[in-house]
C-alpha cells in the first residue's frame, strides 16, 4: 500500500504538472485565499523584526509564493524553501532565484528563528485519522525543533460548514489542536479563526523566547 508521504508527493506533482507555479497548482481556491493564509502566519513575526533578516524555514513551500508576499510586505528573511515535490522546487528556483534558497525535503535541515507550514495537512487521501494526526504531529516535532523563536501553521477547520466539505481532505479540530500544541510545544499560543476562510492558524512563540 502506498505510504501517506507518497501519495502526497504524487497528488502534487500531478497539481503542478496540471496547472503550473500558480495558487491552484498547489491546490488553493483562489490567490486571495492564498495570500490571507499567509498573512496569518506572517503575523509570527513581530514588525519590529521584519528588518532583521531572520532566518525562515518555509516547509512545503510550493512553487515560493509565501517569499514573494513577505518580499512586498518588506520582511526580509533568510529565507529556505523546502517541498517533497522536486517540480515545486524547480518551480520556486526560477522564480526567485537570489532571493532564497529551496531544496527537496520533506522535513526542516537547519535550525532558523522562525518556521512555518501552510497547508501541508489538508489533504489525506484515505489515510485514517489517526495516522494522519500522527504525521501531523511528526511535522509539528519537526517544526518545534527547528525554530529558535516560533512556529505556524494552517488546518482545515472542522468547524466548516458539512456541505462543504469533502472527503479525501482532513478537517482539524482547533480545540484539540490548540491543547495539543498548548500542552506539548509551548506557553504562548495562538489559534487564529477569524479570517474568513474554512481553516484555522496555529501561531507558537517557542520556550527559548518566551518571557518571564
Ligand atoms: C497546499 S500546498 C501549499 C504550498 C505553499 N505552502 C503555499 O501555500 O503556496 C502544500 C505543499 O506542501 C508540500 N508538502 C506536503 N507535505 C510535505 C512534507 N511533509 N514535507 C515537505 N513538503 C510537503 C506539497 O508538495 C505541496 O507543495
Amino acid at each position: 500500500m502506498m505510504s501517506a508521504i507518497e501519495h502526497t508527493r504524487r497528488y502534487y506533482q500531478s497539481k503542478i504538472a496540471a496547472l503550473g507555479p500558480t495558487p491552484a497548482g498547489v491546490d488553493w481556491g483562489s490567490a486571495q485565499a492564498q495570500v490571507t493564509r499567509f498573512d496569518q502566519l506572517l503575523k509570527l513575526i513581530p514588525q519590529t523584526a521584519w528588518a532583521m533578516r531572520s532566518s525562515f524555514n518555509d516547509l512545503g513551500c510550493g512553487y515560493g509564493a509565501l517569499l514573494e508576499r513577505m518580499t512586498s510586505c518588506g520582511i526580509n528573511v533568510d529565507y529556505l524553501g523546502i517541498d517533497l515535490v522536486p517540480d515545486m522546487v524547480e518551480a520556486a528556483r526560477q522564480r526567485f532565484a537570489g532571493l532564497g534558497e529551496f531544496e527537496v525535503g520533506r522535513g526542516c535541515s537547519r535550525l532558523a528563528d522562525y518556521s512555518v507550514a501552510s497547508g501541508l495537512f489538508n489533504v489525506c487521501h484515505e489515510t485514517p485519522q489517526a495516522e494522519w494526526e500522527s504525521f501531523i504531529v511528526e511535522v509539528l516535532d519537526d517544526l518545534n525543533s527547528h525554530s529558535l523563536r516560533g512556529f505556524a501553521f494552517n488546518c482545515l477547520t472542522s468547524y466548516s460548514d458539512p456541505e462543504k466539505m469533502r472527503p479525501g481532505l482532513y478537517y482539524g479540530n482547533p480545540l484539540w489542536f490548540f491543547d495539543l500544541c498548548k500542552r506539548k510545544y509551548a506557553k504562548n499560543v495562538a489559534l487564529l479563526h477569524d479570517y474568513g476562510l474554512y481553516d484555522f492558524t496555529i501561531i507558537f512563540e517557542s520556550a527559548a523566547s518566551e518571557r518571564g
